[in-house]
């Protein structure tokens, strides 16, 4: 185990560190299988990166891209659909074409059916390399809503106030946001050979605390990133909940900090 925690002095700060290790990796294995979330959160990140693949500093031809989650009953090309947000902000910056995205979309077929040929395909393209995830305000990673449990797999999940408010702000209102969702499970998001969490704004410091402090518990699915591999946690300071951090968790962890 071994998560390593990093906090900046601004959310440009969490970005550029953000894009360095995303394009590091990149740059290192050019054949990278990313999981990569939408939400504000990575957004500046995602920019970065579009920046510094434009001046060639990695190769993204052999890249593949993997939706985190979408809304169940949104078409691909719905204002809503969360593959053409990723696809603005990231695969179409990067310059990754369809054939190497892996989405919700990609079949046919009912919800159920779609998230077990997603799963199919992330095997056989050898599991995901580098998770890119943003931190929930209920604490759920993609749409692994509390409470969720490590061994749960990708599927439908019924969003819960909490997430349809805060994707509402997406959207225009609570009206507009789906009541369901397809998520990468947990166990494909734990499974992930490096996991990087980003989270920013002081709305998130409680729910960090909360993924950092105590014991893993359901009821805060993002705590488990605690038992995965190799996680980094970059957060800004307005979302650091420093000295209140007690856990043995922290206590483990290199804790960097950034300007
Ligand atoms: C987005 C996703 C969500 C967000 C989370 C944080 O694909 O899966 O888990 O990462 O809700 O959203 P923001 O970054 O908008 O605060």
């Amino acid at each position: 185990m071994a998560l390593e925690l990093c906090v900046t002095e601004s959310y440009e700060a969490l970005s550029l560190r953000a894009a360095e290790v995303i394009g590091d990796e990149i740059a290192r294995s050019p054949n990278i299988v990313v999981l990569a979330a939408t939400g504000r959160t990575p957004l500046q990140a995602y920019k970065h990166l579009g920046d510094a693949c434009d001046s060639a500093a990695f190769d993204t031809t052999r890249m593949t891209v993997v939706q985190l989650d979408e809304y169940v009953g949104v078409a691909a090309d719905d204002r809503r659909a969360l593959i053409g947000w990723s696809k603005r902000v990231l695969i179409d910056p990067l310059h990754v074409d369809d054939g190497r995205v892996v989405s919700f979309h990609g079949a046919d077929g009912d919800p159920e059916e779609r998230c077990r040929t997603y799963d199919a395909t992330i095997k056989a393209r050898g599991g995901v390399d580098l998770a890119i995830l943003g931190l929930g305000p209920n604490g759920h990673l993609g749409f692994n809503e509390p409470p969720s449990r490590p061994s749960d797999t990708t599927r439908i999940v019924r969003l819960t106030e909490a997430s349809i408010e805060s994707n509402a702000s997406y959207w225009g209102s609570v009206d507009d946001v789906p009541t369901h969702a397809m998520t990468a499970g947990m166990d494909v998001i734990l499974a992930a050979r490096r996991i990087l969490l980003l989270v920013s704004g002081s709305h998130k410091r409680e729910i960090l605390r909360r993924t950092l402090d105590g014991e893993a518990t359901p009821d805060v699915p993002a705590s488990y990133l605690r038992e995965a591999a190799n996680v980094t946690v970059i957060a800004d300071r307005d979302a650091w909940p420093g000295d209140d951090l007690e856990t043995t968790a922290a206590a483990e962890t290199a804790i960097d900090v950034l300007a």
